[in-house]
Formats: structure tokens, C-alpha cells, sequence
């Protein structure tokens, strides 16, 4: 019996797991990334990870027919670089190369939200739709674009960058960490909302923001949930970009379903029913119709999944 291992390699953890040939989760295991020592202890970590992972369960290491891993920033994929990974202050690292030489294995990269996107295209809330688009709201705004049920990568790898769709007039806009300016990721990520719940209580705007410490996104939701004005419009600047960024997304590639996924997605209903009323405001009603906006179901384990994926649907 073959079995598959993901690495989802974030800022703070690295999440290994192990799937079987139908992106059945079977174990998991996971350990702190190392950012602050550089790239050379990161991916020694998630080699040490990941042999733990297999010993820890009665599979042995020949059974490990693939090895994949997502990776949050631009990659160039056919060369299984990473360019730029602003979160974890990587410039052109040859991770694919690196990980093989450790692993002595094939290892195929991907970028974090791609592989999220193909983890719930493959077990998640696109199970059986070969044509979906997922984002996932966090840090960033990460975009996974999935055609019959495999991975769009583009030219290079940068295809589905979606939280860097330039979206916000030129007078409203603010500096993106890559580079631009008014980039959707500046307003619709959990950073985007932090900020924007920031800069409404210096203005000394009515709001019990106010006396809040230190303002999580969480928070914001949370207010506009209890009435607060303030935070409700908040929320509604973060859904109205991500509604506009779909209307455009849907005139280029039609897809039947998008998928959200991130921490900030667990906001629920006030969240994602804004965002479906600006989506069909705004969008091409012939590229809109029938088209749904959910919510991803694998959670945490979406990159995992998807990262053990690659070795499947590409
Ligand atoms: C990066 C993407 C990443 C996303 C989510 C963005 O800032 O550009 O590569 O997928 O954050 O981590
Ligand atoms: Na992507
Ligand atoms: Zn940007």
C-alpha cells in the first residue's frame, strides 16, 4: 500500500502528514518552522518531521510514493524555487533540490494556498467539482485556482496570487508587502482588518474597539457581531474587495465554486454573506449564476492534504 507525505511549511509551525491514495488523512505530526535560524535549519527540520511522521506509524519508508510541500510566497515551481517569501524572509532558496538530497526522495513544491486549494478540491468542500477557486484569509490573502481538479500554476508558479489582484483606488490605497500598492491582501487578510480596526479608534471613531488591547481580527468580528457600526463597516470593505476580486475572477475562468478557507474565514455568516451580496452585485450575472461562495471544511489540514496531493494531481 503506497502512502503520500505534505508539508505545509508556515511561519510559526511545520505541519507534516501522511495520506493514503484517497487523501484520507491517517496521521499527522508537527513542530515549530525555526524561521529566526535561517533556511538551512528549516528544511532540516521538515526532513527530521517528516522521517518522525512515517516511523511514528506502522508504514515504512518505502511505502512513501511522493513527498509534497506548500510554501507560503512566489515560487518558481518548475525549478522548485522559492523567489520571495516575505513571512519567512526567503529570497531564492532551491527548496525542491534541498529536500530531495535530505529525503532522498522525489519532492515536488508548491505554493501554500494552491496546495490548500487542491487539498479541498481533492477531500474538502470541492470534492467532485473539477472547476474551483479558493482563498485563504490569514497573514495574507493566499488564491489556489484548481481546473479539472488539477492545479493551475501559470507560466512559473505565480497564477492565483490572488491577494495581489491591485484593486483599491489609487487615494485608498496602501503599501502591499510585495511591493505594490493597493493590493487586495492590504485589506481583506486578518493583517488588512487589524489595521483597519486600528486606524478607525486613532480617528476616535465610536467604537468599542476602543477598549480593546490589543485588536485581533477576531475582535473586529466580533463587534460587528454585537452592532458595533464601525466594525461592521470593517468588514464589509474587507468582503466588498473580496466580491469584486471573484466578479473578476469569474469573467476569466468561470468556475462553479469558490472556497474560503483561513483563520479569518471562521467568522461565518456575517462574513461570507457579505461577500456573496457584493459578488453578485458586482459580478457578470452569465459568469455568476449558479456560482457559490463556501466555506473550506478540511480546516488546518488543508495544505497537508493537498501537499501529499501533488504527488497525485499534477
Ligand atoms: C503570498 C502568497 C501566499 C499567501 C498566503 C501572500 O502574501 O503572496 O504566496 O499564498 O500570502 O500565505
Ligand atoms: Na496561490
Ligand atoms: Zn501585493
Amino acid at each position: 500500500e503506497k502512502v503520500y507525505v505534505g508539508v505545509d511549511l508556515g511561519g510559526t509551525t511545520i505541519k507534516v502528514g501522511l495520506c493514503d491514495i484517497n487523501g484520507k488523512l491517517l496521521h499527522t505530526y508537527e513542530g515549530p518552522t525555526g524561521t529566526e535560524h535561517g533556511a538551512d535549519v528549516v528544511l532540516e527540520n521538515i526532513a527530521q518531521y517528516v522521517r518522525k511522521l512515517v516511523s511514528d506509524t506502522s508504514y515504512d519508508w518505502e511505502q512513501v510514493a511522493g513527498i509534497g510541500a506548500g510554501i507560503a510566497g512566489f515560487m518558481d515551481i518548475p525549478e522548485g524555487f522559492i523567489k520571495l517569501s516575505p513571512n519567512l524572509g526567503w529570497r531564492n532558496v532551491p527548496v525542491k533540490k534541498i529536500l530531495e538530497q535530505k529525503l532522498g526522495k522525489t519532492v515536488k513544491i508548491d505554493n501554500d494556498a494552491n496546495v490548500a486549494a487542491l487539498g479541498e478540491a481533492w477531500s474538502g468542500a470541492g470534492a467532485g467539482i473539477p472547476n474551483v477557486v479558493c482563498y485563504t484569509l490569514g497573514t495574507g490573502v493566499g488564491g489556489g485556482i484548481i481546473i479539472r481538479g488539477k492545479i493551475f500554476q501559470g507560466f512559473n508558479g505565480m497564477a492565483g496570487e490572488l491577494g495581489h489582484m491591485i484593486l483599491v483606488p489609487d487615494l485608498e490605497a496602501i503599501q502591499c508587502g510585495c511591493g505594490m500598492k493597493g493590493c487586495l491582501e492590504t485589506v481583506s487578510s486578518a493583517t488588512g482588518i487589524i489595521r483597519m480596526g486600528k486606524e478607525a479608534v486613532e480617528r476616535g471613531e465610536c467604537t468599542s474597539l476602543a477598549l480593546v488591547e490589543n485588536i485581533m481580527a477576531k475582535d473586529v468580528f466580533d463587534a460587528a457581531k454585537s452592532g458595533d457600526e464601525v466594525a461592521h463597516r470593517i468588514i464589509n470593505r474587507a468582503a466588498l474587495y473580496l466580491g469584486k476580486s471573484m466578479a473578476m475572477v469569474s469573467v476569466v475562468l468561470n468556475p462553479q465554486r469558490y472556497i474560503i478557507g483561513g483563520g479569518v474565514s471562521k467568522a461565518g455568516d456575517i462574513l461570507f454573506d457579505a461577500i456573496r451580496h457584493h459578488f453578485h452585485e458586482c459580478a457578470q450575472q452569465a459568469a455568476s449564476e449558479g456560482v457559490d461562495i463556501v466555506p473550506a471544511t478540511l480546516g488546518n489540514d488543508a495544505g497537508v492534504v493537498g501537499a501529499a496531493g501533488l504527488n497525485l494531481h499534477s
